[in-house]
């Protein structure tokens, strides 16, 4: 095969992958996502802990995890434990994740890394002062379109991007995440945001964000935003797009991508919009005007969004802990992916476009 076609979209452990992970929260996405995909690559897994202990016992059983901690104090004076992988409820990880750096614990924390801004921004410092690494589970960078994509971007198939979308609308599960219903800020702060930080992991940083918020009838006992549409435009003219409706109670859901280039385009489906979080795998075609005249490429993509993308930022967290360097998705890192949820917000409540950098 022409190696050019080799779109290297799968995640894959390195350096630093034998490092021991401890669990901090043992709930639905850590059950249905991460372990799934720890199993799957034979991470050494040394103990959990939850403050719902049963939780706890359950998912040690399940997953082969030898120890239950007692507290999160009993994890943090664990050595065998040297990175700490934590799935609890936003407003709790500020915390959790304090008592952990101090212990000198390395940490892939949740998205949102904070629903308060500054506190994200003193848990990097924090991070940064103690010198250990804190990464961010932005997993969607390692779902096998958006990666694949990555790919092709990068390898010019495209020429320079003109145009960019994400658009899914589905009827979500919210069942599933009980807490969210009494949440004032939804859809952005918790969904969107991957696919925000997915824009600026293919494009960069945009200049301008401008963002429109609404509720469906069908409110389904949720507070927040459930419709959303933002707009990035970029500085050489690019603008991208990011729109998601969760409430379609038609047979016609969708979740698509598509790139628009000087010379090509990419486009292709989401799998996990079409049957959260089950899904389906992703899909994607591609074409250049110049290299391949009048000829469409399509990938077969391996793997899903959940749970394979899991095994993508504690991959690059490990390396970064054995190498030294920084994990793709660090705090660092995301504190941009945050200005622009915050922009989004900003946006939405003053009707005009914000900076990025208006934020923090
Ligand atoms: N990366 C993703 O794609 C993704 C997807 C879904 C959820 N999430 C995030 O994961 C986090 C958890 O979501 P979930 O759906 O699994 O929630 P959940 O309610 O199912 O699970 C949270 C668990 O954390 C435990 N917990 C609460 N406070 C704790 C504390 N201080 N210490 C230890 N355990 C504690 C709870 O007992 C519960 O078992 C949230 O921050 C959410 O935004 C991320």
């Amino acid at each position: 095969m022409d190696s050019s076609l080799d779109l290297d979209y799968r995640p894959r452990l390195g350096e630093g992958a034998d490092a021991g992970v401890a669990i901090v929260g043992c709930g639905g996405i850590m059950n249905y996502a991460h372990l799934p995909a720890y199993a799957a690559h034979g991470l050494n897994l040394v103990g959990c802990f939850d403050v719902n202990r049963e939780a706890a016992e359950k998912t040690a059983q399940d997953f082969a995890i030898p120890r239950v901690y007692d507290s999160l104090d009993d994890l943090a004076r664990d050595s065998a434990a040297v990175i700490a992988d934590v799935a609890v409820p936003p407003w709790e990880q500020f915390a959790v994740a304090g008592r952990l750096i101090g212990a000198g614990k390395h940490l892939l924390c949740q998205k949102p890394l904070s629903n308060v801004f500054a506190e994200a921004v003193r848990m990097v410092e924090a991070a940064e002062g103690a010198g250990v690494r804190l990464a961010v589970n932005q997993q969607f960078r390692w779902s096998p379109a958006i990666r694949a994509a990555h790919t092709l971007i990068e390898r010019g198939w495209i020429g320079q991007p003109t145009e960019a979308g994400i658009e899914e609308s589905m009827l979500s599960p919210w069942h599933l995440w009980p807490w969210l219903a009494s949440s004032p800020r939804l859809e952005i702060l918790y969904h969107s945001i991957h696919y925000l930080d997915g824009m600026r992991f293919l494009l960069g940083e945009p200049e301008w964000v401008t963002s429109r918020h609404a509720r469906h009838p069908d409110r389904r006992g949720v507070e927040g935003e459930t419709k959303t549409i933002t707009v990035l435009d970029y500085e050489s003219g690019l603008q991208a797009l990011v729109a998601v409706n969760h409430s379609n109670h038609s047979d016609d859901v969708y979740g698509r991508v598509r790139f628009l280039g000087t010379e090509g385009v990419i486009a292709g489906t989401m799998g996990l919009s079409y049957d959260y979080p089950d899904g389906r795998e992703d899909t994607l075609g591609w074409s250049n005007s110049a290299r391949y005249p009048e000829h469409r490429f399509e990938a077969k993509l391996e793997g899903k969004w959940i749970p394979d993308a899991f095994i993508g930022p504690m991959a690059s967290l490990m390396a970064a802990v054995a190498g030294g360097g920084e994990p793709d998705t660090s705090g660092r890192d995301n504190l941009n992916t945050l200005r622009i949820v915050e922009a989004a917000y900003l946006s939405a409540q003053q009707n005009r476009s914000v900076r990025p950098a208006e934020i923090g």
